[in-house]
């Protein structure tokens, strides 16, 4: 539970943490250190561990927020004549796009707009048509619009013809079951300030031990390759570079809360149970999520913005903050909206509190209820 005076972060991340993960902070520690190189092996055996890939992946962790582990994974594993389908549903998967752009590598989009699906069924057809898409890289939680894109199709489409998947799974990782037993992919990344409800500071990928293997020279720069801080922390024990060591000593303990709080399906029903209360709390005032329930993730939901004339979003905020709760604004580019979080150490106190804090702004800025314009859900459907 957060028990500091500052506002509720119902946000994807950075996120409230609990007192025990800031606590872990307070001490000092050398970065070539045994004590350190060992909380290091133990965070990465657990991260394996989560994902059941502890036989056939290893994991690299790398400073830095999660845009650099992604664009460290992709530099890594794509080789420099490769060819990889990027799927685009929102900002993640157009930031692949965008990073893909800069390293100079070739790669072909299927861009499905603000938020629909991209269908397995086109993936693999698209696959068929190009023999040399080698990767196909996807958002697991597609963060801009909360949307849960179908992960396990995409991945048995991809193998079904041959391919690599690279998943990032910032957003989702240690709080959506992924079984590389099941989900064979060759790289997943993630942060340490999402759903394991660390502070940032570092991101890690997993990375199949095979395929990295066969990474040497991929990379277009020293820091960002994984292959290279692969090898130094097998050799070491440690990171090549000044590593964040409050960070990663907080997520040592961010893990052990974690696994007491029942690993992933412990975890996963918290914010199952906190996205309800926010979703039916918001629909009884009127408002109307972006994505139809099948597709709204426990991790963050959009919301359209009400169509009532007095609605600003930057007062809606403020009013919403002097209340303690922190919201997020929308990433769509043609409706209005917002978001609001389910993931951080938050539970059905924090969710019913923010749901209190919006019907008060609303009654605060004299608008009676939450519905959108008629015209922001004339929108495609599926
Ligand atoms: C799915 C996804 N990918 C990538 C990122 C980028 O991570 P960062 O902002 O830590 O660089 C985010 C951030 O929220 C995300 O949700």
């Amino acid at each position: 539970m957060n028990e500091s005076p500052e506002s509720y972060l119902l946000t994807p991340g950075p996120l409230t943490t609990s007192l025990a993960t800031k606590s872990a902070m307070l001490r000092d520690w050398g970065s070539w250190d045994s004590d350190f190189n060992e909380l290091t092996a133990r965070v990465c055996r657990r991260l394996l561990a989560v994902a059941h890939a502890e036989d056939t992946h290893v994991c690299v962790p790398l400073q830095g927020s999660g845009t650099y582990a992604v664009e460290a994974a992709l530099a890594t594993l794509l080789p420099r004549d490769g060819k990889a389908l990027v799927l685009m549903n929102g900002a993640y998967g157009q930031r692949m796009a965008r990073i893909l752009r800069y390293l100079g590598r070739d790669f072909v989009p299927l861009d499905m707009g603000d938020y629909l699906p991209p269908p397995p069924e086109r993936v693999a057809a698209m696959l068929v048509a190009d023999p040399d898409l080698a990767h196909v890289a996807v958002v697991h939680c597609e963060t801009s619009s909360g949307i849960l894109n179908p992960l396990e199709a995409i991945a048995e489409v991809t193998r079904q013809q041959g391919r690599r998947l690279f998943v990032d799974a910032m957003s989702s990782f240690g709080a959506l079951p992924v079984d590389t037993r099941e989900l064979p992919f060759d790289g997943l990344v993630s942060s340490a300030n999402k759903c394991f409800e660390g502070v940032p500071g570092f991101g890690f990928a997993l990375l199949r031990r095979g395929a990295l293997e066969q990474c040497v020279g991929n990379a277009h720069s020293l820091s960002l390759d994984l292959y290279d801080q692969w090898l130094y922390l097998e050799r070491t024990g440690q990171w090549r570079f000044t590593p964040p060591t409050h960070v990663v000593a907080a997520f040592a303990s961010a893990l052990d809360q974690h696994q007491a709080e029942g690993g992933v399906a412990g975890r996963l029903a918290r914010y199952v149970h906190n996205k309800e209360i926010l979703v039916s709390g918001m629909r009884a005032m009127g408002f109307h999520t972006l994505l139809a329930d099948c597709w709204l993730s426990p991790i963050i939901v959009t919301f359209h913005a009400p169509g009532h004339p007095n609605f600003d979003f930057e007062t809606f905020y403020r009013l919403i903050k002097q209340r303690g709760f922190i919201i997020y604004p929308g990433k769509l580019t043609q409706v209005d909206s917002f978001r609001i979080g389910c993931i951080g150490q938050l539970f059905e106190a924090q969710m019913r509190g923010v749901l209190t804090a919006v019907r008060a702004t609303l009654d605060a800025m004299g608008i009676p209820d939450g519905s959108p314009r008629p015209e922001d859900l004339d929108k495609p459907t599926f």
